[in-house]
């Protein structure tokens, strides 16, 4: 029963400030046709053994199918799935065919393109309240450098700015990116200290003025994962991207593996840059990112923005 003081509409922004995930969440019917639905209720429940959990509303017309199947697929969606994610939230008759897909080993339907999944045994059905928690046994899983798809406050979260967005503020940029490698964090030597890779515009590849084109010139092999910092000085919008490389194949001259304990500061010319770097070696150790935003003086730490 609910409290007679508890609006349920403030309840659900409540939990909206929790951001997730978005998943398709599928199985196989006993007539051989699939099944599916949109679910941000996934979450990691053990690792030994390997269960996961999905929550279904009662409400839900396959809610009959799930309570009862045997095997399902969860797939994780990247960040260029919203359709995906629209399809299967749709009460659309011909979800599959709207999507690419493939079956995983139960030969429950994973989604093509999906940054992760998730292939189970179901392991236990508890009912709670007006939903079922779909607990499952992880037979097999998938991963991929996709950007996953983020959901926070009823709409969904870019991790990674977009190029229209980079070009809307019109404005001369410096685009840079914060490396991981197992050594440590990339910087490049140059005839004016130690500076982060960056170039004047993300992409293409074949612009060796870009980011990537810069990458791509010492021979860095690179996922570049969030938009870490953004800020303002002397007219340049600088944008830096937090990422890692992922090929440990033979890098130019220029570059260096750096320690976070053992960065020579006094080398890094820069002082924003400085400072930024600062702030994420400080979030590195106590792994928690925001996104700055905002001048060399008096930034803010905000909260990851919503742009659906
Ligand atoms: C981002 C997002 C997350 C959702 N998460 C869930 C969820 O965790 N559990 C659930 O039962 N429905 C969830 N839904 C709603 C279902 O996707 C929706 O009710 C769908 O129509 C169910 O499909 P069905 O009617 O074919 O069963 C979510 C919808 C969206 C857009």
């Amino acid at each position: 029963m609910t409290d007679s003081s508890f609006d349920l509409i403030e309840f659900r922004r409540a939990l909206g400030a929790f951001v997730t995930g978005v998943t398709v969440v599928t199985t196989i019917q006993p007539d051989g046709t699939p099944r599916g639905f949109t679910a941000n209720s996934f979450t990691s429940v053990s690792l030994d053994p390997a269960l996961i959990l999905v929550c279904i509303a009662k409400t839900a017309s396959s809610h009959p199918v799930f309570s009862q199947t045997q095997r399902f697929a969860v797939s994780v969606l990247a960040e260029d799935q919203r359709p995906v994610s629209g399809v299967f939230a749709s009460k659309s008759a011909d979800k599959f065919a709207q999507v690419a897909w493939h079956a995983q080993r139960t030969g429950s339907p994973v989604m093509d393109g999906a940054a992760a999944s998730f292939d189970c045994e179901t392991h236990q059905v508890v009912d709670a309240g007006d939903h079922i928690i779909l607990i499952g046994r992880v037979v097999d899983f998938t991963h991929s450098s996709a950007t996953p798809l983020g959901y926070c406050r009823g709409a969904y979260v870019d991790f990674s700015l977009s190029q229209e967005a980079l070009a809307a503020t019109g404005q001369r940029a410096q685009v840079g990116a914060i490396l991981e490698h197992a050594r440590g964090l990339v910087l490049i030597r140059t005839a004016s200290g130690m500076q982060l890779p960056t170039g004047m515009r993300l992409e293409p590849l074949s612009d060796v003025t870009s980011l990537r084109g810069v990458l791509e010139g010492l021979k860095l092999n690179v996922n570049l994962d969030f938009l870490f910092a953004v800020f303002e000085e002397k007219g340049i919008t600088h944008i830096y991207y937090r990422g890692r490389v992922v090929h440990d194949a033979p890098v130019a001259a220029d570059v260096r593996f750096v320690p976070l304990d053992a960065i020579p500061w006094d080398e890094i010319r820069d002082p924003a840059v400085q400072s930024m770097l600062r702030r994420y070696v400080k979030e590195r150790t106590e792994d928690a990112f925001g996104i700055y935003v905002g001048d060399v003086e008096k930034g803010t730490v905000q909260s990851l923005v919503a742009n659906a």
